[in-house]
């Protein structure tokens, strides 16, 4: 069987204002009555296939990650961040619980929180042919075929085909700049979906040659580690000495046991409004809305509203978000510049 692993701490920026320091997005419903947290939780539920799941998140939204796992029933080990220092560190600590949990040898799958999986028996699918070509000794990742030279995402270049299935990973490259996306699209590079399954010990060892310092403190602040209410405390001062870096720069980069089996399942990462409105099911104008929203003639637009009643006459390529204390109005091919507007909101304070 396979530990889920769930990385739930990121922030979310780029989805403000509906996504805040307080409540990020992965603790929203923002595609479905469930949050992306729940639908992930429930694309792993314990049972044949599945250990129950292990979530990493700040300790800021432990109760969040805690009653959303309880309403859909599943109960999680959650394992509590004292600092923010990215998803190598937290992704090192939960392979090294779920080692003390079940046993050296086990089999990690580390899922993003905040992704939409359309397609969840062929997500499930592809995981049991991850975990045969992850057995062999490999750090399997999900790639998925580009649709534009994007720069939020790792780029994959497939080698050769494996016995086990998959290939391996001839070169990873994380979040390349635009003309360089653009040449790996053309020579049928893949994203990487930022999902990954692998023997707990291979992915630590590898952690280890690259990173040694990030790997012992994530592993020291999981060996002095406490329980607080139900949840496992990472020491605080070990865990402040790894330095932030994400999985992919600390090991993807560099690691030469890495595989890629393909994921064609309905992925996306909703990182941004541009992606939330690809998702939504437009009419026949093409605009997507959310909540109380009345358009007068609008078309390709996508307007949401979480609090007051928002109107709009003559709106073309425009996206609105409405809270109870905020609103967000742009030209929807700008979804990006919201990470900067939040920046200098966070300055002027
Ligand atoms: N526990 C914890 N602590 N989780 C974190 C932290 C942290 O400090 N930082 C990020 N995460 C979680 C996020 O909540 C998310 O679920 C996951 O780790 C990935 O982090 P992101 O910050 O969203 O990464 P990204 O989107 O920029 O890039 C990754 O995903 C892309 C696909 O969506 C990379 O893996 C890329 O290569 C990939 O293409
Ligand atoms: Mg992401």
């Amino acid at each position: 069987k396979i530990v889920p692993v769930i990385l739930a701490g990121g922030t979310g920026t780029r989805l403000w204002p509906l996504s805040r320091n307080s409540l990020p997005k992965q603790f929203l419903a923002l595609v479905s009555d469930n949050t992306l947290y729940q639908d992930t939780l429930l694309r792993v539920p314990p049972g044949d296939d599945f250990l129950p799941p292990i979530v990493v998140t700040n300790t800021d939204f432990r109760f969040f990650a805690r009653r959303q796992a309880s309403e859909v029933g599943i109960e999680a080990v959650v394992v509590l961040e004292p600092a923010r220092r990215d998803s190598a560190p937290a992704l090192l600590a939960a392979a090294a619980v779920a080692q003390q949990i079940h046993g050296a040898d086990c089999l990690v799958l580390a899922l993003a929180a905040d992704h939409v999986v359309k397609d969840v028996a062929a997500f499930q699918a592809a995981v049991q042919a991850a975990a045969r070509v992850a057995a062999s000794g490999r750090i399997v990742t999900f790639g998925i075929a580009p649709d534009g030279p994007r720069t939020a995402y790792g780029y994959i270049r497939p080698g050769a085909a494996l016995a086990e299935g998959g290939h391996t990973v001839d070169a990873f490259v994380e979040k390349p700049d635009r003309g360089t996306a653009a040449g790996y699209v053309a020579d049928g590079y893949l994203w990487n979906s930022g999902n990954f399954l692998f023997p707990a010990a291979l992915m630590i060892s590898e952690a280890e040659r690259f990173e040694p310092e990030l790997t012992g403190a994530a592993l020291g602040a999981v060996a002095r580690a406490g329980t607080d209410l139900g949840f496992l405390r990472l020491d605080p001062e070990s865990f402040a000495a790894a330095p932030a870096k994400s999985i992919d720069f600390a090991v993807l980069e560099h690691t030469k046991l890495a595989a890629v089996v393909a994921g064609d399942f309905g992925w996306s990462d909703i990182g941004a409004w541009d992606a939330v409105r690809e998702i939504g099911a437009p009419d026949a104008d093409g605009n997507v809305t959310a909540g109380p929203v009345t358009l007068r003639d609008s078309h390709d637009s996508y307007v949401r509203s979480d609090g007051p009643l928002v109107t709009g006459i003559g709106l073309a390529g425009i996206s609105v978000v409405a809270t109870e204390d905020a609103v967000l109005v742009m030209p929807s091919d700008r979804a990006q510049e919201v990470k900067q507007l939040v920046a200098s909101l966070k300055a002027a304070r």
